[in-house]
């Protein structure tokens, strides 16, 4: 059967999905709309011009000398093993990187797992707070959780998916370099995520309960989630709230790794790419809209790259690109509305929800603009609201593709398999599609690559990372 829209399986629901021929649908705007969000469209020039200068970035963070002033950090997480499949037990995981929380308990078999979750919000006083009450709060949901699942006479290990900026000083210690994502509890910086938790543990009383093997990224969560089913994963990404990468790195290349050589001769690397940019590399294609979205935030000046891609600034991008239409007079003739006119009042999932709509159909684009106090929407003005949905959401989907393109040829893999989460990825229609179309363009012919959604990918990454910590491996 021809591939239409209608028969298109969304990447949520395959494992792995290979390069498909596809029809992205492009919506038509007016000529003027579509000349004055020329800047939002990246050429391939663009996009390997951003490739070389991530790369320069990347060894920079991998060299010893370079190390202290690079702003893609590439931080060894001390993970030099890859999932066997073999590994077994029962484990606890707890995975802290956004609003919702969640804890999770955890028991591998062979090639096989089973897994119960509960998600719990975290109170925005709590983001931005002291990161004793962070902490506290962190571990009274474990607690609850604890009760629930009837775990209170059992001992488990346990792996602590953290998904900040983070120097790893050995697998169960690791400095807070800085805050991302909305979340600012500054009087911890510099201080080990570990200890900090640890604390709140015996606070809470529930340090016999646990035993912290392993923190981690939920980018190598992801990398572990899709090792632990397919041979070839050497990259894990994240495109949700935030974004980040890691890759498997020869040791010889990670200098600023100081742990003992395992035996495998690599380790994985935490990128953290959402800082590329912050020293002004990013500027040949930055818009008006990403400064102010950057200026606005509240962390001015940093995480640049992740406010150009990511789902905490996408529906955001896209409301100031309406009002930029709107002052030109090339949208609803002119008008605005208080709505519009806020902040964060435009969701990212708003982008997903119309791009997923039949080319044509602009429903839920109507609705949403009503709601948010536009009448006497032209279907013209419709069809312009959805290209600017699809400006942003492919752009964000070509820098992607570009910095995975990087790090294939970093890797100098010829068969490679990336993991991949986070609620973009997930939820928009084509995120996918558009990733894979643009790497058969940056990816070197004859390297074989395939992106993989990974499933619960920093529960279960964790909780392996916390097996072979504990070597629970037969
Ligand atoms: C953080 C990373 C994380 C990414 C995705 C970024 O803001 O700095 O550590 O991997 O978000 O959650």
């Amino acid at each position: 059967m021809a591939e239409t829209e209608e028969n298109i399986e969304h990447p949520s629901h395959k494992r792995t999905c290979m390069c498909r021929p596809l029809n992205i649908p492009r919506t038509k705007p007016t000529p003027e709309v579509l000349n004055l969000l020329k800047d939002l469209q990246l050429t391939d020039d663009n996009l390997k011009q951003y490739m070389k200068l991530l790369m320069t970035d990347i060894r920079k963070g991998l060299a010893r000398a370079t190390h202290p002033t690079s702003i893609v950090k590439c931080y060894p997480t001390y993970i030099q093993d890859l999932p066997t499949g073999r590994e077994t037990g029962k484990y606890l995981a707890l995975d802290l990187g956004g609003t919702n929380f969640r804890v999770l308990v955890i028991e591998l078999e062979k090639n096989h797992f089973e897994m119960t979750s509960r998600t719990f919000v975290i109170p925005q006083d709590k983001m931005v707070g002291s990161g004793k009450d962070l902490f506290d709060h962190v571990a009274a949901c474990l607690h609850v959780f604890i009760k629930e699942q009837k775990l209170e006479q059992e001992c488990l290990p346990l792996g602590f998916t953290y998904s900040f900026p983070l120097v790893q000083e050995a697998l169960n210690k690791g400095i807070i370099e800085r805050w991302t994502k909305g979340f600012k509890c500054d009087d911890v910086l510099g201080r080990d995520v570990v200890q900090l938790l640890q604390d709140s543990l015996v606070r809470r009383g529930i340090q016999k309960n646990v035993k912290i093997q392993a923190v981690i990224n939920d980018t190598a969560g992801t990398l572990m989630s899709c090792a632990w089913k397919s041979p070839y994963c050497r990259i894990g990404l994240i495109v949700g709230t935030g974004t980040n990468a890691c890759y498997v790195e020869k040791l010889t290349n990670a200098e600023m790794f100081n742990g003992p050589n395992k035996g495998s001769g690599v380790v994985l690397i935490n990128c953290e790419w959402g800082a590329f940019g912050d020293d002004g590399t990013l500027n040949f294609i930055r818009t008006p809209e990403d400064i102010q979205i950057d200026e606005t935030s509240i962390n001015p000046g940093k995480q640049i790259h992740e406010k150009m891609i990511s789902g905490m600034y996408m529906g955001e991008l896209v409301r100031l690109l309406i009002l930029r239409c709107v002052k030109a007079r090339l949208l609803f003739g002119g008008r605005d509305s208080v709505d519009l006119n806020q902040k964060d009042k435009f969701q990212t999932k708003y982008v997903s929800e119309i791009e997923a709509q039949k080319p044509g159909n602009h429903d839920r684009c109507k609705a949403i603009l009503e709601n948010l106090g536009m009448q006497n929407l032209s279907d013209q003005d419709l069809q312009n609201v959805r290209f600017i949905c699809e400006c942003v959401s492919r752009r964000a989907a070509h820098m992607c593709a570009a910095g995975l393109s990087t790090l294939i040829k970093k890797t100098e893999e010829k068969r490679i398999t990336i993991g991949i989460d986070g609620s973009v990825y997930r939820h928009h229609p084509y995120f996918h599609y558009l990733m894979m179309e643009k790497m058969k363009v940056l990816v070197k012919p004859g390297v074989v690559f395939d992106l993989m959604l990974s499933e619960d990918g920093s529960g279960r990454g964790a909780a392996l990372t916390a097996a072979s910590a504990s070597s629970s491996i037969y």
